[in-house]
């Protein structure tokens, strides 16, 4: 039967997927950029020891990592991408120096003619590979030693305290003393030189460098290779014709279907005859714990965000000696994933028992425990961070275990990802034993069970990868394990637990068949695994990683638009839904809500996503403003949207039949779209195509430099975000203050005010 294809199909994409998931992740292993065992001079000389690099690349996660600029283009943007920034200045080095010694000036004085002999010689020297497989070292030219110093030199003053970085430490956001040691520093040092290294040096044989000629660099010729543009080329043309293939099998599946939901509406609400058990009411403190995560979490957004305009304070306030950039960012991503995620577990938790009317033994029990655990493990791991960013870790190892790892959205230290871990699991296995009786009794519905319990283990199974690699491996294979999880989780996982979760609410409700929702859910399960899995590939196009999973990549990210470009008719039949009875208003917000995941998976993860997908559009791209816009309109458009709704929806259940007050959730509805639009078309999208503008003509160094983002016109534009983000914060104050009238009876309509009971009453 028409399930059975299904499964089938999904069987195949997933076993065919990760094969080449896991083939290439092999080739990432063998091809890597080497990290040798030292860097000499042609003389001999020890520059840097692959020791120095180890730890270098632990004081950089010590100090926040990822979260304090970035390196290879992964990090936060207000800080330099270091990899760009330490080329460009040991490459001016060693122009100025050889100019000086043939023409007595600096490069940019001597003649056009002169330039480029000067140019041409220095291609030749960077771009060899002086790579000794044989001794398992890098050899340098005495000039470049001295550059490699002189950079050293200046990050040296950049992480200590010297007064003429002052200004350019507060441009960056960076306090003075990030790194105390002087040793430390040169580590640091060592580290970032090895990763500019990988970024200019031709691999073995070939004439692109380990990171893919990534970041743009005119002065070595670093530009996008043909493959890139061949490959965003063909990725663009199976996209349009996947949709071609898509609009043809849906106007196929129309005609055969006509219509068969409508009118299934049941005259009452089929919701209201589920009684509430004790596990089920355990879960509302989980809601109250997502409204004041929500808070916390944007708070800490607006400082972040403040900080690229005023770099050590907050109007005056100098929180930044307390709460540097470093912590603020971390704390403001960590907090997201955590608040999405407690609202998502605590709805798992809740519809488990509504589904099969049975209360496990012990269920209460364990909701309760869940929630412990889950609250040590958030602020135990937000206080490592930030011990470890300001300097209270010194032992790397500790850090690496306690501390922050440095990677983005998986700062936290190992003992608290393995904490995470176990906690995810026991979540599903608190679902899963109160919703296998249901499945058990082999009803209609069991698919649809089986697909909400397959996308449930998914969580915790593919948080699982975060765990493979250890304090010194390689950034290649961390990167490779850190987007299994990213991006396996956002486009892939997260999207089928939404769909399933959206559909088997509405299929509950009586509002769709169950047979219509499980096959549509089946099937668009299979249409974004088959994208998504290999797409995860779109965040290794530059981080040292062959060209074929670039080609790979391109072309399967491109998949994964597909089916948020038809997502439209979803939305609409949704809306429509919103409307089938009377009852159903009293849902009205919970599907606004998800009405709007449907349209930010259009625009945010879609049109955003897909703006920077191509291999030559991200090689431009990657590190700026306007992988910033798609993460926002993204992750909080589809994700943190499905969370409020998903929220509203249990809040709805478990707070009796009175009916709400719900002007303040319709404005609070409004102001978060709005804002987050405003947020992203009034400053993100501007000041990150002005970015890529800057990044094409003088290269990445020059996009995220502060010379470019502090021009006046930049700055006024990053300023706007505040309009946008000021209509947000007023729409989660809203949503708060909603939340918190459902506890102090506010939020509820009273009789008294009976001529607009009938208005409100939803
Ligand atoms: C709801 C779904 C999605 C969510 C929540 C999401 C979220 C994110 C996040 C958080 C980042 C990292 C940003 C950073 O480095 O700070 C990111 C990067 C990226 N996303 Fe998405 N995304 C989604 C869907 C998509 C889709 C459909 C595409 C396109 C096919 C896409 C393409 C990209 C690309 C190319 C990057 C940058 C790669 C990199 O620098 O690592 N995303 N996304
Ligand atoms: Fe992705």
């Amino acid at each position: 039967m028409q399930y059975k294809k299904l499964w089938a199909w999904l069987a195949v994409v997933f076993i065919g997927s990760f094969a080449v998931l896991l083939y290439f992740g092999g080739r990432i292993y063998q091809e890597k950029p080497p990290i040798p065992n030292q860097i000499v001079t042609d003389a001999g000389e020890v520059i840097y020891t692959k020791n120095d690099i180890q730890e270098g690349q632990n004081i950089w996660k010590r100090m926040g990592g990822q979260e304090v600029g970035s390196v290879w283009g992964h990090g936060a943007y207000v800080a330099p991408d270091w990899t760009a920034d330490g080329l460009h200045r040991e490459l001016v080095f060693i122009l100025d120096k050889w100019a000086m010694e043939k023409y007595g000036t600096v490069y940019d004085k001597i003649s056009e003619e002169q330039q480029l002999v000067l140019k041409f010689q220095l291609k030749k020297e960077i771009r060899t590979n002086t790579y000794d497989k044989a001794k398992d070292e890098i050899v340098v030219s005495a000039t470049r030693a001295e550059a490699m110093n002189n950079v050293s030199d200046h990050y040296n003053k950049v992480f200590g305290d010297d007064p003429s970085l002052a200004t350019y430490r507060e441009q960056i956001a960076l306090p003075a003393n990030s790194i105390e040691s002087l040793e430390d520093r040169r580590k640091i040092a060592a580290f970032f030189f090895w990763a500019t290294w990988s970024t200019s040096t031709n691999r073995e044989g070939m004439d692109i460098t380990y990171t893919n000629n990534w970041p743009g660099e005119e002065l070595i010729d670093n530009e996008p290779s043909h493959s890139l543009l061949i490959w965003s080329i063909l990725s663009v043309i199976l996209l349009l014709a996947a949709v071609g293939g898509m609009v043809w099998y849906y106007a196929a599946l129309r005609g055969k279907e006509n219509h068969e939901d409508e009118g299934v509406a049941p005259e009452k609400d089929p919701l209201l005859n589920i009684k509430s058990t004790p596990s089920m009411r355990a879960t509302l403190k989980y809601f109250w714990v997502v409204a004041a995560l929500i808070v916390v979490q944007v708070g800490l957004g607006i400082i972040t965000a403040h900080y690229a305009v005023e770099g050590g304070s907050f109007y005056g306030i100098p929180i930044a000696e307390w709460f540097p950039y470093a912590v603020t960012r971390t704390w403001h991503q960590q907090l997201g994933i955590f608040w999405i995620a407690t609202a998502w577990l605590a709805t798992g938790l809740y519809i488990g028992p509504a589904i099969s009317g049975y209360e496990p033994k012990y269920q209460r029990f364990g909701v309760n425990f869940l929630f412990v655990c889950l609250l040590i493990i958030v602020v135990g791991s937000m206080a490592g961070e930030w011990l470890a960013v300001k300097g209270y870790i010194g032992n790397l190892s500790h850090n690496f275990y306690f501390g922050h790892q440095g990677y983005e959205y998986i700062d936290l230290g190992r003992v608290w990802q393995i904490f995470l871990a176990v906690g995810l699991f026991l979540w599903f296995i608190l679902i899963a034993r109160a919703i296998w009786p249901a499945i058990q009794k082999k009803s209609e519905d069991r698919h649809m069970l089986g697909l909400f319990l397959i996308a449930s283990v998914a969580i915790p199974i593919f948080y699982m990868p975060g765990l493979m690699w250890g304090q010194n491996t390689h950034m290649s294979i961390v990167s490779y394990w850190q987007w299994w999880v990213v991006h396996l989780w956002v486009e892939g996982f997260f999207e089928v637990f939404a769909a399933v979760v959206i559909s088997f609410l509405f299929s509950r409700m009586g509002l769709i068949r169950t047979s219509t929702a499980t096959s549509t859910v089946l099937f668009s399960t299979v249409i974004y695994l088959a994208g998504g899995i290999i797409g995860t590939f779109h965040h290794l196009y530059f981080a040292g990683t062959p060209e074929g999973v670039l080609a790979f990549g391109a072309v399967f990210s491109a998949l994964e638009v597909v089916p948020l470009l038809l997502i439209g008719m979803e939305a609409y039949e949704n809306l429509k839904l919103g409307r089938a009875r009377v009852w159903v208003a009293r849902y009205k917000w919970p599907i606004y809500f998800f009405v709007s995941v449907s349209f930010w998976n259009l625009l945010g993860a879609g049109i955003f996503g897909f703006l920077i997908n191509p291999p030559i559009a991200l090689y431009y791209m990657q590190g700026l403003n306007l992988t910033a816009l798609h993460a926002h309109m993204a992750l909080f458009g589809v994700y943190g949207m499905l969370g409020i709704g998903l929220l509203l929806f249990c809040l709805r259940g478990l707070t009796g039949t009175k009916p709400w007050k719900t002007k303040l959730l319709s404005f609070s509805f409004w102001a978060l779209n709005i804002g987050l639009l405003t947020m992203g078309l009034l400053s993100l999208l501007p000041v990150g195509l002005l970015q890529t503008l800057a990044s094409m003509e003088h290269g990445m160094w020059y996009a995220r430099s502060t010379e470019f983002l502090h021009l006046g016109y930049m700055q006024k534009l990053i300023w706007m975000r505040v309009i946008g983000d000021t209509i947000f914060s007023v729409g989660v104050g809203g949503l708060v203050w909603f939340i918190i009238g459902l506890k102090t009876g506010k939020s509820y309509v009273t009789d008294t005010h009976s001529d607009t009971v009938h208005k409100n009453r939803q």
